[in-house]
């Protein structure tokens, strides 16, 4: 499996979360309402990660997702713009898997791909995506988040490399950029080889 260049690294409930970044307070673009897709938005959705991605291969994957055992209710969630209600970003959780030692496995859960329109990037959206998630895994009692992604974007999201927490990477994934964030549920004896649902290309 060849390894993946970080700008190809895409792989980060039913009450909807109005939230905006901190960092990005009062800057004009970032009160954005967060709330999990409709099955009108798939198209929309796909829009976004072509743009965000400039290709098609994160928007697929979305939608081979959808219906599959992996997919998690209410883990696809988009940023709706003020007024028009347009989908201006989108970030999908779904269920992989934890091969122990003992050769056991549980379900973890991987973020990605997470995307934002380019003209509406910067703007606190990926941020507010982010703590929807965070939030949604913490409050189904998730132990786990993990994705492979930039190594300077999650980390203030509280993610940390994962081996270092003994998770090894579904590929052969630089340290950097294969992460996880340990929630409250998070046990040590998680540990072991992750891997993602079939419909994330391997590479
Ligand atoms: C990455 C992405 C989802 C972030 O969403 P966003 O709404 O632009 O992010 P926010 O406004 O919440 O945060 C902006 C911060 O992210 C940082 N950032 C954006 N892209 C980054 C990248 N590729 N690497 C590191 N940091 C990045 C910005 O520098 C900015 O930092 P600051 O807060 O210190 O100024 C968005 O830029 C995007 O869609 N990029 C293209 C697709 C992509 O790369 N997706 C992620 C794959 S891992």
């Amino acid at each position: 499996m060849a390894e993946r260049q970080p700008s190809k690294l895409n792989v980060a409930g039913s009450i909807p979360v109005s939230r905006s970044n901190p960092h990005h307070d009062g800057v004009p673009g970032n009160d954005v309402r967060i709330r999990p897709e409709r099955p009108t938005d798939a198209e929309q959705i796909r829009r976004v990660h072509d743009a965000a991605f400039g290709g098609l291969t994160e928007g697929r994957i979305v939608d081979d997702l959808r219906g599959t055992p992996q997919w998690i209710e209410g883990g696809s969630l988009v940023a709706e713009g003020p007024g028009d209600g347009r989908i201006v970003g989108h970030l999908l959780i779904s269920r992989g898997t934890l091969e122990g030692s003992a050769r056991s496995t549980r379900d973890i859960w991987a973020v990605g791909p997470v995307g934002v329109l380019p003209e509406r990037q910067g703007k606190g959206i990926g941020a507010a995506l982010m703590h929807a998630a965070i939030e949604l895994a913490t409050r189904r009692g998730q132990p786990l988040l993990c994705l492979v992604g930039h190594a300077d974007y999650y980390p203030r999201f509280g993610f940390e490399p994962a081996r270092a927490i003994s998770l090894d990477a579904p590929s052969a994934w630089p340290d950097a950029n294969w992460q996880a964030l340990r929630l409250p549920a998070w046990t040590p004896d998680l540990r072991g080889r992750v891997h993602f649902p079939p419909a994330f290309p391997e590479e």
